[in-house]
């Protein structure tokens, strides 16, 4: 064959296979029948030199070969973030349809995700990124994880007391962070318990074993070592095995199966305990698959489970509870305790959850506590004589609840905290909470007063609370205040409840008015409050939203209203509307499926210059 010939062959052949792979790839990417849906997911991973990053990845590939026609893309950063920003333009230039990205660093990674969270949506994993423009988040409660390693110090020492070494993951990274704040929370009153260091030891292996063997003298003397991670956990194992130490409890997190993994070391005694914290890849499938059809109800961040794992645990396997056998024919029956009708909130969540019941086919028994904590623990009781499926209920204070909820364990009826959550020396005695973020709502009310008044040079504030001890009352003061205090012209200077009603809300603001000559902003934990403040003002002769700026919580119709009459500047989204999530959740229990930990749902912020374009669309 002359060589021009050649040259023609070689060409064709090249073109016929680029054609073929465009038009695979193409039919990959572009075809979408609608009996059977076609997507591509890209994984942006921050490293794969983590175990437990592998193991998310291997959650992901299984899961994702349990939908037909799903294909998934990885790309591993090695923990740089210029290389996870390349990766991430790369798999969209591939076409993805959805990305989920474990970030490298959340403050870098923050505006990439921004950036595509414009064009598709985007599920974050594991660590957080700022602000919300993102669809989904993925994670574990760090600052739970952290309390929960305080707690198991705190009995193993009990009485004697002793000293703590800390292995930390990578320094500056949020989990780091928020463990050691949740360890410290949790330690802060066992006066004989003293954290005696603390290294960072990068989350790896070899590095905490290096670690401890340099800081030989001085961990030998301590009592405990929680390590941040099994497989740092693991490294100092083995470097104070060399050395024949074998007296120091050594507790981990993660608790990942396989035979390097959390659970084995905890059974073969190398642990002493170790506090599970899923990966999030099977439930970002999952989740990513409710995005791409557009289900019902998707929550705007997911926190997983952690369990508190040791020996005699994985003995004698005292697991959470899990659903009973039941008749699949017979209708799934949930028992639903509401706190009261206090106001327009109220009523739009007892609606939803009534409306999402009936439509879904659950059979609901309804019973309203009246604003009485006893009237809601007897309706639990009753829930539980009448042997329902699950009992969901808002709480009306946080503390109170450790007896019913006991009773509710042992009857093997799992208990899902709707709205409002409790305050539990153990969370295993609830299934899962879903609802809003009530700190973040206060700080976003404080971050949009900030913003408003930036130019005073002193700014005096009201506080109108909610039900005294109740979570949203409890949260959305400690989230307000703590952004108020970062201001040197704004000042909290009175505050008293008005329960989440509107008449007790106009006779707190007519109070403030009595005692002060000066009030400049109100802070209402909800809208009915606020409007009772608006009329207290009113009968003053001052302008309200004028004279005195208010905002509020809940973004209630109502509220649009007295924003678009200029009496409200701003109200903070609480969404009501909780019922398909809560009978998602049921169903999914019921059907074997593990519960989150908690689940929260998308809130916006709504200042009165918006309120024109958003009122007609308002369903509560
Ligand atoms: O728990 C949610 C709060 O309870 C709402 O913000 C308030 O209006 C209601 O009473």
């Amino acid at each position: 064959m002359n060589s021009r010939r050649y040259v023609i062959y070689l060409a064709f052949a090249l073109l016929v296979v680029f054609g073929l792979l465009f038009f695979a790839v193409n039919d990959l990417l572009t075809k979408r029948d609608t009996s059977e849906i076609h997507f591509l997911i890209g994984v942006a991973q921050a490293n794969l030199s983590e175990p437990w990053r592998v193991v998310m990845n291997e959650e992901i590939k299984e899961t994702i070969g349990t939908y037909s026609r799903v294909r998934v893309i990885f790309s591993n950063a090695g923990d740089s973030p210029e290389r996870q920003k390349e990766d991430i333009d790369k798999l969209i230039d591939l076409g993805i349809d959805l990305l989920i990205v474990s970030p490298v660093k959340s403050s870098v990674m923050t505006p990439v995700i921004q950036r595509v969270y414009e064009k598709m949506p985007v599920i974050v994993l594991d660590k957080g990124v700022e602000g919300y423009d993102y669809t989904l988040f993925i994670g574990s409660d760090n600052r739970l994880v952290g309390k929960q390693a305080g707690r198991f110090v705190k009995k193993r020492l009990a009485g004697a007391g002793g000293r703590v070494v800390e292995i930390t993951g990578r320094s500056g990274s949020l989990p780091v962070e928020e463990r050691t704040l949740g360890f410290r929370e949790e330690l802060k009153d066992a006066e004989n318990i003293e954290i005696s260091d603390s290294f960072s030891a990068d989350w790896l292996r070899d590095k905490a074993e290096d670690i401890t063997t340099q800081n030989l003298s001085i961990i030998r003397d301590c009592d405990i070592i929680f390590a941040h991670n099994d497989a740092m956990a693991f490294g100092a194992y083995r470097a104070l095995k060399k050395h024949g130490v074998d007296d120091i409890t050594i507790l981990g997190i993660d608790g990942l199966t396989g035979p390097q993994g959390g659970l084995e070391l905890v059974r073969q005694g190398v642990l002493q305990a170790t506090i599970t914290c899923p990966t999030g890849g099977k439930e970002a499938v999952i989740r990513a698959m409710d995005i791409l059809q557009n289900r019902d109800g998707l929550p705007k961040k997911i926190f997983l489970r952690s369990s508190m794992i040791t020996r005699d645990i994985l003995e004698n396997r005292l697991q959470i509870a899990s659903p009973a056998p039941r008749d699949p024919e017979e209708p799934i029956v949930l028992g639903f305790a509401q706190v009261g009708k206090e106001g327009a909130w109220r009523e739009a969540n007892t609606r939803s959850i009534k409306d999402a019941a009936e439509q879904t086919g659950i059979e609901l028994l309804f019973r309203d506590a009246e604003l009485d904590q006893d009237k809601q623990i007897a309706a639990i009781r009753y829930f539980i004589e009448q042997d329902v499926d699950v009992i969901a209920f808002s709480p009306i204070v946080e503390t109170g609840w450790e007896d019913v909820l006991r009773e509710a364990r042992d009857a093997g009826i799992p208990v899902i905290c709707s709205d409002r959550t409790v305050k539990v020396s153990d969370e295993t005695l609830f299934t899962t909470y879903l609802g809003a973020d009530f700190v973040e709502e206060g700080r976003r009310a404080a971050q949009w007063l900030l913003e408003e008044t930036r130019n005073e040079e002193e700014i005096l504030i009201v506080e109108i609370e909610g039900f005294p001890g109740s979570a949203p009352a409890v949260d959305r003061q400690r989230g307000f205040h703590a952004v108020i205090e970062q201001s040197d012209s704004h000042r909290i200077i009175d505050s008293q409840s008005g329960n989440f009603i509107y008449n007790l809300g106009y006779v707190a603001m007519s109070q403030f008015l009595l005692r002060h000559d000066r009030i400049d902003a109100v802070f209402a934990h909800n809208d009915d409050m606020a409007l009772g403040a608006v009329k207290a003002i009113e009968e003053t002769g001052l302008v309200p939203g004028e004279d005195i700026l208010i905002v509020s919580i809940d973004a209630v119709k109502a509220a649009f209203e007295a924003m678009m009459e200029g009496k409200l500047n701003c109200s903070v989204e609480c969404s009501p509307l909780l019922g398909p999530q809560l009978m998602n959740a049921v169903h999914d229990y019921v059907n074997g499926k593990e519960l989150p930990f908690r689940i929260n749902t998308e809130e916006g912020v709504f200042p009165r210059e918006t309120a024109k374009h958003y009122i007609s669309s308002r369903r509560y």
